[in-house]
């Protein structure tokens, strides 16, 4: 097999994982509302997307209803998202690692090895907004999922446009 055709088999696109702490709220959120942006720019076969949680407690778990609703009020679909928890092959895997909370970034740096923390950041690091972490809305009322949303939506054009940046696209 030429050297050309290993390579493009080897390298399948841009990995990007989106991390909170129970995978049924915030990250499957900006999971679906990453994936639409992504798939408006014709960018589907360059950059794909994934969401886990760093608890255990909801694997296999369909998103939180009021999380699915509030996303569907705005067209996005979360239907076929199932929680999964973080793993080290995710570290290996996966080049850009957005952390929704400061708590889920500090778990994810301590369960990783230093070589790739690097690509592990908060997902609201852009600085043109007062919030600096997506809030975690379970406890809370429907305006808390309204509020993920709201971030969630200008975070993911940032880091679209940072990654099409850094990658050429
Ligand atoms: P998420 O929200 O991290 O945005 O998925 C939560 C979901 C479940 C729990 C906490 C936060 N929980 O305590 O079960």
């Amino acid at each position: 097999m030429p050297d050309s055709q290993v390579n493009l088999q080897k390298k399948t696109g841009i990995k990007v994982l989106m991390v909170c702490l129970g995978n049924i709220c915030r990250s499957p959120t900006a999971e679906a509302v990453f994936r639409y942006q992504v798939e408006q720019l014709n960018l589907e076969e360059k950059i794909e997307i994934d969401s886990a949680g760093t608890g255990s407690w909801h694997i296999g778990h369909t998103p939180d209803k009021r999380a699915s609703q509030a996303a569907a009020n705005r067209n996005y679909d979360l239907s076929l998202i199932r929680a999964r928890q973080v793993n080290n092959t995710d570290f290996e895997e996966f080049d850009y690692i957005l952390a929704m909370d400061k708590e889920n970034l500090r778990n994810l740096i301590a369960l990783s090895p230093a070589e790739h923390h690097s690509k592990i950041s908060l997902f609201l690091n852009a600085g043109d907004s007062t919030f600096d972490e997506v809030p975690d809305p379970y406890y809370s009322g429907d305006e808390g999922f309204e509020l993920v949303l709201d971030l969630v939506e200008q975070a993911s054009k940032n880091l679209l446009a940072k990654i099409s940046q850094e990658n050429n696209f």
